[in-house]
């Protein structure tokens, strides 16, 4: 079974990005994909410290709900995320739990690990602002690095401007349709890997 995790990063639960997810979840199902969806604000999470205890073992010395976090990013085999832009960056709530993963950064850049055991996983962001384009640009570099880090390769990205009150994504005429294609062809991208 093609394993599907979903982070919706806005705090805005029932909003755009909410929306987006669901929408793309929607399509990796219907491709074939087991989807699980992981709402970032209902995590209970701490900060990286960067005390740096695991450049050498791996694994993060706090214990909250990133175990589950680190359990599926092991796993999985397609990861999208949605999110809002808030001032040009990522939601603290998101960036918090990206930050958490430097022990997944050290397996691979200092240990030598491939994440995921080698396999072709794919992923792909959902990201939705209220004002101009360019507020993207750093939303997207974070997104990239974060792939890389956990070895997925980002296939694809959909990005909404000028899209801010709460659920004003379902004005725009095809942003679900779009989302839910990008959830099945990512799903539908991992089984040409199989
Ligand atoms: C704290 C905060 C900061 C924001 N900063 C930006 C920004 O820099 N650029 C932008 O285009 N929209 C910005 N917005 C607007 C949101 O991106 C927009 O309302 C979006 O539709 C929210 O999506 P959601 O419903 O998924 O939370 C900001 C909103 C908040 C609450």
């Amino acid at each position: 079974m093609i394993k599907v995790v979903g982070l919706m990063g806005s705090p805005r639960i029932g909003g755009n990005s909410d929306m987006l997810l669901d929408a793309a979840l929607a399509g990796a199902m219907e491709a074939g994909g087991s989807v699980e969806k992981i709402i970032v604000e209902k995590l209970d999470l701490h900060g990286c410290r960067e005390c740096d205890s695991c450049m050498n073992a791996g694994t993060c010395k706090f214990r909250d709900d990133m175990e589950l976090i680190y359990k599926l990013i092991d796993e999985l085999d397609v990861m999208i995320i949605s999110s809002p832009v808030f001032f040009s960056g990522v939601p603290g709530q998101l960036k918090m739990l990206i930050d958490r993963c430097q022990c997944i950064w050290a397996r691979k850049f200092i240990n030598g690990e491939k994440i995921g055991g080698g396999k072709k996983r794919v992923g792909g962001i959902l990201l939705v602002g209220g004002r101009e384009r360019t507020h993207f640009d750093s939303l997207i570099l974070t997104f990239k690095t974060f792939f890389i880090s956990i070895d997925v390769e980002l296939m694809s990205q959909l990005t909404f401007a000028s899209i801010d009150k709460k659920a004003a994504i379902l004005d725009h005429p095809s942003a679900l349709k779009d989302a839910k294609e990008l959830g099945s062809k990512l799903v539908n991208l991992v089984k040409k890997r199989e």
